[in-house]
């Protein structure tokens, strides 16, 4: 397994964001494309359950299971050197904060991830809590939380009024003080996650969230314009203007640093 105590940390992450240097932010889920999203210099890489639509065919993340997520994190965790490696538990994997440390433990130990990421807010404080305790990063994500579909009723932008977006600002503040070390803000009102971000000391992942974050994060077969069905609107084709997938890559690293992505075209659905 190649990973790297000198590689990007949390602490790396933070200090990117106290100097105002966005972070940027891929999935990626197998050892060819970790490589190549490693040597053109990504600083985080996301196994994300979007694997069970992207690369499974899937209509929803729900079937996406434990194992599955090991064994992608594993082959990301084969192809990248320095990038910070995020793996999402999937759904009911962390149903309890027992169940959580246990699925933790087998994303980290057998599938090498760094930090796991998991979807919700104040319900999952205690979770949080706990595996921190246990040395393991976390990495929360509010507002479209594709694991509660069928509670929300479709991928829907969230907080688009004031109760709702007050509640995610509120959640966002509760998971940091559980410990979360990263947040990622899905589909959210542009000033709301500029707000959220300016509120935490941690740093932020949005995507289609505006450009307030201190990082982004788009799905690698959305932003390729590869992936079955509609591409987001949030999303933009770095394929199609930059010629090969490692051009695509950099422009996509560099439009990030540089503030030029997400621009008013990349508006929410
Ligand atoms: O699963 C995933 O790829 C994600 C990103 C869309 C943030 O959670």
């Amino acid at each position: 397994m190649t990973n790297n105590p000198t590689g990007i940390s949390i602490k790396d992450l933070l200090h990117m964001k106290q100097q105002n240097q966005k972070i940027a932010c891929l999935t990626a889920y197998d050892a060819s494309f970790s490589q190549l999203l490693d040597e053109q210099g990504i600083d985080v890489i996301l196994v994300g359950d979007s694997l069970g639509m992207v690369i499974q065919g899937k209509n929803t993340t729900l079937p996406v299971t434990l194992d599955d997520m090991v064994y992608h994190s594993r082959c990301v965790i084969s192809g990248s050197k320095n990038a910070c490696v995020v793996c999402d538990l999937p759904f009911m994997s962390y149903a309890t904060p027992q169940q959580a440390a246990t699925s933790s433990a087998r994303i980290m130990q057998k599938g090498g991830a760094h930090m796991v990421k998991l979807e919700g807010g104040r319900n999952r404080a205690e979770t949080i809590h706990h595996l921190v305790g246990q040395g393991i990063p976390v990495c929360g994500h509010l507002g479209l939380t594709p694991q509660s579909i069928h509670q929300i009723g479709g991928f829907h932008f969230q907080g688009k009024d004031e109760n709702s977006a007050n509640t995610i600002l509120d959640d966002a503040k509760i998971l940091q003080q559980a410990g979360v070390s990263l947040l990622v803000l899905e589909c959210i009102p542009s000033d709301l996650a500029t707000k959220i971000s300016h509120s935490l000391t941690i740093p932020t992942i949005g995507i289609g969230a505006g450009s307030g974050c201190d990082g982004q994060v788009l799905v690698l077969y959305d932003m390729l314009g590869i992936s079955p069905g509609k591409r987001p609107k949030f999303s933009h084709n770095f394929l199609a203007e930059n010629g090969d997938i490692n051009a695509a890559v950099k422009k996509y690293i560099e439009a990030v640093r540089s503030g030029d992505f997400p621009n008013s075209n990349h508006i929410h659905n």
